[in-house]
């Protein structure tokens, strides 16, 4: 787990609105944002089906495609330039062009479902060699060397290189996009919900191969996934999402051991334990609600066994309510300063 004291952040998340819009409205999918990604951290980003991780990992990248729009808010990411240093610049003001460099060399992204869209026609090589021809100047020779090193390190046989998707199984099809996201040693993975599809035994062994690969790469890890066993698993911090916001941001023990908001608490007791008791796991009861309409005060407050009067009325604002553990929750106000009452 991440416990440097030396943090330098890569991604700074602002103000972040991602909003769709339909013949009903606006859907505010993702509604306000602020989030920092340090270097070289695992990232887990968790929540329910629905609370807008999908729109917040496409969002900080800037790709949203109508009905999907960007409302507000800013993307800063700090690239590495030489050596020590780093520059800073918004992803969601950047030219189109500019981006693409970005992608792939910089920033690679995972998205979910990755392995149901590789191309039916063609062989793996030609995919992942494609990728690596249009976002670096390496030679064919050096490209192949590199597409083969990739696949061995997601544990695929240099034989994959000739098959089509077809040939291969769910996990080796998912492997293959690793190996590809990872062929021009990005400085961030954003990976979303990467094996949600694939069998527990399958999975493990990706996760395993994932930590291993980010270790050796010492690269930024956002890894989408409502699977809090995974989340345990693999992050170093975690944000938890519920209705497009932020509810808690905290290091994963802290999450697993002290969960402070009451929607934490409740997804920790979802989370079925291999040989535990599954009658004493529960469930939160309640369904999420629509991004276009919002219910007043807590987004949370409908299905809260906590909630009071202040949560119907008033949005709970995030704060550090213990050290790096910050929670948007009215039932922490007791350490606020006086200004912001
Ligand atoms: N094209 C669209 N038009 C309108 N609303 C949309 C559209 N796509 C997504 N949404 C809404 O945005 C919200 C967030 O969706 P998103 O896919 O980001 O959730 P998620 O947390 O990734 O869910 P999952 O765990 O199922 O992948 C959902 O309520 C969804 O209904
Ligand atoms: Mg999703």
């Amino acid at each position: 787990m991440n416990k440097q004291s030396n943090v330098q952040t890569l991604l700074d998340i602002k103000n972040l609105r991602v909003w769709y819009k339909t013949t009903r409205g606006n859907a505010q999918a993702v509604d306000g944002i602020d989030l920092t990604i340090n270097r070289n951290e695992v990232f887990g980003l968790a929540g329910e089906s629905g609370c807008g991780k999908s729109t917040l990992a496409k969002g900080i990248l800037g790709m949203v495609r109508l009905p999907a729009y960007i409302e507000s808010g800013e993307a800063i990411f700090y690239r590495s330039v030489s050596g020590s240093s780093s520059m800073g610049v918004d992803l969601l003001a950047i030219p189109s062009g500019e981006m693409r460099r970005l992608r792939w060399r910089h920033i690679a992204y995972i998205p979910q479902g990755a392995m149901n869209v590789l191309n039916p026609v063609m062989r793996v090589e030609r995919q992942i060699l494609d990728a690596i021809y249009e976002h670096s100047n390496m030679s064919k020779e050096e490209a192949r060397r590199r597409m083969f090193e990739c696949l061995d390190m997601v544990g695929l046989e240099p034989a994959v290189a000739r098959m089509y998707p077809h040939e291969l199984s769910g996990g080796m099809k998912q492997r293959v996009t690793i190996a590809a996201a990872v062929s021009l040693k990005p400085e961030l993975i954003i990976a979303d919900e990467p094996t949600t599809a694939l069998d527990v035994n399958v999975q493990q062994v990706i996760l395993q191969e994932l930590k291993e690969i980010r270790e050796q790469l010492g690269l930024t890890l956002i890894y989408v996934t409502h699977d809090m066993a995974v989340h345990a698993e693999l992050a170093d911090r975690i944000g938890i999402m519920y209705s497009g916001l932020m509810v808690e941001i905290a290091s994963a023990v802290s999450i697993f051991k002290n969960p402070l908001h009451p929607y934490t608490q409740g997804l920790i007791a979802s989370i079925p334990t291999i040989g535990g008791d599954r009658s004493r796991m529960t469930g939160i009861p309640g369904a999420t609600p629509s991004p276009l309409d919002w219910p007043p005060g807590c987004r949370f407050h409908p299905r809260c066994p906590k909630a009071m009067e202040i949560c119907r009325q008033q949005p709970p604002v995030m704060r550090e309510v213990a050290p790096e553990q910050i929670v948007a929750c009215h039932l922490y106000n007791d350490g606020m300063t006086s200004e912001e009452q």
